[in-house]
């Protein structure tokens, strides 16, 4: 048996990949459309594994999908393939409109008719906390049945892909599995993202900005803790159920940018015997900021026995210390030269 993974050369996707291969024996195709996002590089160390297979492919490519359906008995689908940064969809959101929705509905058909010939299938659809808008300080965190209020065209585009899901679901049976997570960091995080951007920028000597008055909040997880609760759900989720994900670890911003510069500090002291902290700089906010985000995540907690290895603390050292033991990996991609790689192997 098989599974599909799309958008599997970014982030999330390509640590689910890895989490995978170490975990079961079972092959995995990754489908991935190599955008700015995907990067083969966060892959090299497990391309020739046999139970590993890489196709590029848009996940609007309806015969491509089917035939990888088919030929290789899929038996379960996780999509993570999206365009997934908040401030590009303000800049731009047709790409997010594309993908996001219209790439997740040509995913879904693919998916129904496979399901129609009798396969065994399941379809989990990675999505987010975002869609359920901004908490005030005072408010709980984002349950199951939290109302969706997206506030970004991002969030938007996500909210009308988790329609489309559970809509499958509900109207045809399509076995739909739909995660809400907070946000991810760890390793192969795109440096245009807030925790790999300052870990980036203060070690380059740059600024470290911090949109508005850096107060609003985050719930982190660790990435590898995210993998292995999409492992469980894809396992043992109950179709046609949302399992929200999250490491009850909410930070302000200025806290992150905080705590990672210390840690730089100590690792890599400035040579005149200063601070990092002293990159920091507020700067214009970002249009619709939200402004915090919280997962309570009993119901995955008490299903399937889910709970976060690492807290906060110990998963933002790791993280720190990745970046750090891999320079080249953070340079190829903001030299661009990760694309240089893809080039010659798949135009
Ligand atoms: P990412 O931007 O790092 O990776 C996205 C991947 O999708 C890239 O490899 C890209 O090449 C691929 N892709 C984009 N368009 C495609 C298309 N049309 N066809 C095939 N492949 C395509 O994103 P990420 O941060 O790894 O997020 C993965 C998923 O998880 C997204 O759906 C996102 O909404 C969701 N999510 C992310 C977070 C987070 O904190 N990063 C949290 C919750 C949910
Ligand atoms: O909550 C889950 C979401 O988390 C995912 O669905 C998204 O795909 C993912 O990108 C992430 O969205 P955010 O907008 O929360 O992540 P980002 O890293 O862009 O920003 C985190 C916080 O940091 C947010 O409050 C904006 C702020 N920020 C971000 C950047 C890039 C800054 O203050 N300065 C920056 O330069």
């Amino acid at each position: 048996m098989t599974i599909l993974v799309t958008g599997g050369a970014g982030f999330i996707g390509s640590n689910f990949i890895h989490d995978w291969l170490a975990s079961t024996d079972e092959t995995v195709i990754n489908l991935d459309k190599l955008t700015y996002a995907g990067n083969l590089g966060n892959l090299r160390d497990i391309e020739h594994e046999p139970n590993y297979m890489f196709v590029r492919g848009d996940i609007a490519e309806v015969d491509r999908i089917r035939a990888l359906l088919t030929n290789f008995k899929v038996r379960a689908l996780v999509h993570f393939a999206a365009e997934s940064h908040v401030d590009r969809s303000i800049s731009g959101p047709m790409g997010f409109v594309e993908t996001n929705i219209l790439g997740t509905a040509h995913l879904l058909q693919a998916a129904l008719e496979h399901w129609h010939r009798g396969n065994a299938f399941r379809f989990l659809h990675v999505s987010t906390d975002e869609v359920f808008g901004s908490l005030e300080p005072e408010d709980a965190p984002f349950v199951e049945s939290s109302p969706y209020r997206p506030n970004s065209p991002y969030a938007a585009s996500k909210a009308a892909s988790d329609h489309l899901v559970r809509a499958y679901g509900e109207t045809y049976g399509l076995p739909v599995l739909i995660t809400h997570c907070s946000n991810n960091y760890g390793p192969y995080h795109f440096p245009e993202k807030l925790i790999p951007l300052l870990i980036h920028n203060a070690t380059s000597g740059k600024q470290l900005p911090l949109y508005g008055d850096g107060m609003q909040v985050r719930d982190w997880l660790y990435v590898g803790d995210h993998c292995r609760a999409l492992r469980m759900v894809l396992a043992d989720g109950r179709p046609g159920q949302t399992y929200n994900i999250g490491g009850n670890a909410e930070r302000q911003n200025i806290e992150v940018a905080r705590t990672i510069c210390a840690m730089l500090d100590d690792y890599l002291p400035l040579l005149d015997g200063g601070s990092y902290s002293s990159q920091i700089m507020l700067v214009r906010d970002r249009p619709g900021h939200d402004r915090r985000y919280a997962i309570d995540n009993t119901k995955l907690r008490s299903e399937l026995g889910w709970s976060p290895l690492l807290s906060f603390d110990e998963g933002i050292t790791k993280t720190v210390e990745w970046y750090l033991e891999n320079p080249t990996w953070t340079a190829a991609v903001t030299g661009g030269s990760y694309r240089d790689w893809v080039a010659e192997q798949y135009t």
